[in-house]
């Protein structure tokens, strides 16, 4: 029997491994892919599919579904929406996302190519007729690229540090923009000044293609839940402290998708905006970023890989200026590595969102809400626990991808069973004598209750791979034993041991494992 594999950080996950194995297996493929692909979409392939919709149903049931205290000892209240994509273009002038939700851009007018002007960095030295060589922060090629052509350029043989430092691109005067190339041009000056770029994808409601019918496709699922408020609260029983929770796509046009899924130009969002009294923001805030910290190692996400960091003053969005504050949840995928990548952010939003939906459409304060517990009108203050079901995805595969060398598949996905796409397979060691019958009949069972598959083909060795890859935690092998003495042997995934369990067992034995 082999040593159960070592534990591996992120850090030494081959990306290109990962996406390989991804597209090899079924979890992601490029949208699009026989006509080349379509940068920043992305496809779920069925085991992909199936551990997106365990981590959604997961965040869906702990959320929403159970009962839970609050830090006032009450149990929280959350309910559901499920809202349009496109909704009237007067929510998203509201929200501030018409005319605000923007990134300073950079474009080469040689390479064609756009840049966000906040990931430029330009190399040289600040003497008044030096080049400059603009690259890509935390672009290692890059740099080296931009480190080599200043060296050939100045005749040196390596950079001075005192005098060849970095400095951002958007500090660069027009003068020396004039002076800096491009990170994919040949002559200098073909960098424009930064300019905003709306990330908002637009489209035409109806048949006319003029102003009138402008609309736009969602940037966030948030906006559909604050327009929302005034519904949920007329028609059901829910009263301040509560929630509405909505899982759904958004679309965003980045300028630069990359890191296979985790800047995408579609993704799916799992967001709660909760509804409390002004004066309860510390607590609830405080509530719902430990709980959502929390929340993500529960699912498997190992605690020496998240990170709680909190924002930085001149860091907080408009809506959270004078807020409790804001936290992302940062998870270290390979990308980031030693550095974290944002999963989810927490926000206190204090009352921004209403206020403004109020204003615009016209009702002011009398939208206010009336909290007959302290019979006083006032527009509830928001906390948000904004996840992307995406990068939560993202972060589950690069967690579990653990390289094996002893393995025929060389590398198995180590899921927690909770999340595993397929939770058991069951298998008959040779497909004769009996023990398909036996292995079909054993999974018939099994899958009245849980996800497992059942397969008859190939060597035992080709279809354990095959699981080892799916990140199937447990499979229960029928063998001539079976036919004697009713029992079947189940294999460990992650510590490859075998032990021999009697057919009846299996059942019992599998729900205490996965509930
Ligand atoms: N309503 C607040 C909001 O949308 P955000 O930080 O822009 O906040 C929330 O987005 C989450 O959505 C992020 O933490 C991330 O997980 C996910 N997300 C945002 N942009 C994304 C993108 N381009 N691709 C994949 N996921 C994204």
């Amino acid at each position: 029997m082999s040593e159960p594999a070592p534990a591996v950080t992120p850090k030494s996950i081959s990306m290109d491994e990962l996406v390989a194995l991804c597209r090899r297996r079924g979890f992601i493929f490029q949208s699009s892919e026989i006509y080349g692909g379509i940068n920043g979409f992305w496809d779920y392939g069925p085991l992909g599919t199936a551990l997106k919709r365990n981590l959604k149903a997961a965040w869906w049931n702990d959320m929403v579904e159970r009962d839970l205290p609050g830090p006032d000892g009450q149990s929280v209240d959350i309910v559901g929406l499920d809202c349009t994509i496109i909704m009237n273009p007067k929510v998203w002038q509201a929200s501030g996302h018409v005319g605000g939700f923007a990134d300073p851009m950079v474009d080469c007018r040689q390479s064609k190519q756009r840049y966000r002007a906040d990931h430029l960095v330009v190399l040289g030295r600040a003497a008044a007729d030096a080049r400059l060589y603009a690259f890509t922060s935390g672009d290692e090629e890059g740099l080296a690229k931009a480190t080599k052509a200043l060296c050939k350029y100045e005749r040196i043989e390596a950079l001075d540090a005192a005098a060849h430092t970095t400095r951002p691109f958007t500090a660069l005067s027009a003068e020396e923009r004039a002076r800096c190339l491009g990170p994919h041009a040949n002559e200098v000056g073909s960098l424009t000044e930064p300019r905003q770029f709306n990330l908002m994808f637009e489209t035409f409601v109806g048949a006319l293609r003029d102003e009138d019918a402008r609309a736009y496709l969602r940037p966030e699922t948030a906006q559909g839940i604050f327009a929302n408020f005034w519904n949920v609260v007329d028609t059901s029983r829910v009263k301040v402290p509560f929630g509405i929770a909505q899982v759904g796509k958004a679309f965003r046009n980045e300028v630069t998708p990359r890191n296979f899924t985790f800047r995408s130009r579609e993704f799916e969002q799992m967001e709660i905006e909760f509804f409390i009294e002004p004066s309860t923001a510390p607590e609830w805030y405080a509530f719902w970023r430990d709980r959502r910290f929390a929340w993500w190692q529960s699912i498997g996400l190992s605690s020496a890989n998240l990170q709680l960091r909190e924002h930085e003053k001149d860091e907080l969005a408009h809506y959270a200026k004078e807020g409790a504050g804001t936290s992302d949840i940062e998870y270290r995928f390979p990308f980031t590595a030693p550095g974290y990548g944002e999963l989810e952010g927490v926000a206190h939003r204090a009352d921004f969102d209403l206020k403004a939906h109020a204003n615009a459409c016209g009702k002011g304060e009398k939208m206010r809400y009336f909290d007959q517990a302290r019979n006083e009108r006032y527009f509830p203050h928001v906390v948000e626990p904004s996840a992307g079901a995406d990068r939560g995805t993202l972060a589950l595969l690069c967690e579990a991808f653990t390289p094996d060398p002893a393995r025929p598949s060389g590398v198995f996905m180590k899921f927690h069973p909770r999340m595993a796409p397929i939770k058991a397979a069951v298998y008959p060691l040779v497909a004769k004598d009996g023990l398909p019958e036996i292995a079909d009949s054993l999974f018939k069972d099994l899958r009245r209750t849980w996800v497992v598959e059942c397969d008859e083909k190939q060597s035992i060795g080709k279809r354990y791979a095959r699981m080892d890859e799916a990140g199937t935690p447990y499979c229960f092998t029928v063998d001539s034993e079976s036919l004697t003495n009713q029992t079947v042997t189940v294999r460990h995934r992650d510590s490859l041991q075998q032990e021999r369990i009697a057919l009846d067992a299996v059942r019992g034995w599998l729900a205490e494992r996965l509930g």
